[in-house]
């Protein structure tokens, strides 16, 4: 198989780095070629040729098997713009709607919500990742004046809400799974969020055996702190989908412990953790390797390959069961020696294989 690599910008370059050993060690113990190519598409890149994505690199994404991406975003480009074109634009181009971003707690010591266990935090959000507030629809008239207008349009359709709907229930239906709740704002975006509404009440009907339930994202937000246990999928925009996300990564643990898939079934889909390039963090190895880890854990079971993904979260479980992770996590140890302990969990199984 072969992967694009995009390790990208800040601590996104040092998890990436972590991930690509944790492949590489699980590629070993099960016997397969990980092809594993890396693009240099960063800051880095833009700074020194002018150049954010080349002018066919969606089509030479295409013919990966899978992309994983480490994180995009640097002070140095304030207006993000390669950002933009490799990470979203990889998003559209490649039209990933199912933006997957699994909540699981792993250890109830990591869960900052009181009294929760893993038993509570265990839920799938999806998020439309196409459309809505992201499609850069939109434009400034009279910048920088006292009479500036600045409109930036939310673009619903048919096609893109019923089809990340489809794909929760989908979701819930192949993994046994009894509860979707969908997110919206209906009461005060009564045009585009009706349509919301309309289709989450046409594809629930398909499904009877599946309790659909709605909140208003406001009270959404309340309930996930409130009580989390009674979410199994969440399915909601791509605005209040990125958001809820880093609320649900504190409950894991934080930002550093949450994986997420870019997913289009049947097509070249692309993997990254959920945090960002954390300028702070970048260069000092601090950062945690995990939501990276286990994003790469998704790309191969995405791809089938449901063993070798097992193998990866068994290793990150008893790393994180031991203690054996980064500050963030209540541990001590480097990213390097954080990614380094899931890979010989991952090779110390192999052994045991014999
Ligand atoms: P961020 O996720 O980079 O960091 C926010 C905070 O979360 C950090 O200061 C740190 O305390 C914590 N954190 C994040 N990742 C961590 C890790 N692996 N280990 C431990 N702690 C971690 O968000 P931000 O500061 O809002 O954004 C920084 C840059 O990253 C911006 O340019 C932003 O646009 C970009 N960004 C990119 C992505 C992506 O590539 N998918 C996602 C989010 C933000
Ligand atoms: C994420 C990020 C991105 C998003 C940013 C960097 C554009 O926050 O992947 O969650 O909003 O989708
Ligand atoms: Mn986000």
């Amino acid at each position: 198989m072969r992967f694009a690599i995009i390790p990208g910008d800040g601590i996104g370059k040092e998890v990436t780095a972590e991930a690509v050993g944790v492949l590489t060690a699980v590629g070993e113990r099960f016997g397969r070629t990980f092809e594993l190519e890396q693009l240099p598409w960063s800051a880095d890149y833009f700074l020194q040729s002018g150049v954010t994505i080349p002018p066919n690199g969606y089509d030479l994404l295409r013919e990966f098997d899978a992309i994983f991406i480490g994180a995009l975003g640097d002070p140095r480009v304030p207006d993000n713009r390669h950002a933009r074109d490799i990470l979203l634009g990889t998003r559209f181009e490649l039209d990933l709607f199912a933006n997957y971003r699994p909540v699981k707690l792993l250890d109830e010591r990591l869960c900052p919500l009181k009294g929760r266990t893993p038993a509570d935090v265990n839920f799938a959000v999806f998020r439309e990742n196409t459309e809505g507030l992201y499609v850069s629809v939109g434009g400034r008239f009279k910048a920088g004046t006292e009479d500036e207008i600045a409109i930036q349009e939310e673009v619903n359709t048919f096609k893109g809400v019923h089809r990340i709907v489809r794909y929760a229930f989908e979701f819930a239906r192949t993994r046994n799974l009894t509860k979707v709740c969908m997110a919206d704002k209906s009461n005060a975006m009564t045009h585009g969020h009706a349509l919301w509404q309309r289709v989450f009440k046409e594809v629930a009907a398909l499904y009877p055996g599946i309790q659909a339930t709605h909140y208003y994202i406001d009270a959404l937000a309340m309930y996930m702190v409130l009580d989390p246990g009674q979410f199994e999928v969440i399915v909601t925009n791509n605005l209040f989908g990125d958001i809820i996300t880093d609320l649900g990564a504190t409950f894991q643990g934080g930002l550093g412990m949450a994986a997420s898939g870019n997913i289009h079934p049947g097509r070249t889909s692309m993997f990254e953790p959920v945090h960002g390039s954390a300028p702070k963090f970048a260069g000092r190895n601090i950062a945690n390797p995990i939501g990276a880890i286990s994003s790469a854990a998704l790309m191969l079971e995405t791809l089938g390959l449901g063993r070798e993904a097992a193998a990866i979260d068994a290793a990150v479980l008893k790393a994180v069961r031991e203690n054996q992770g980064t500050q963030d996590i209540g541990g001590r140890l480097g990213t390097r020696e954080s990614g380094a302990y899931i890979v010989e969990q991952i090779k110390g199984d192999k052994e045991q294989d014999r």
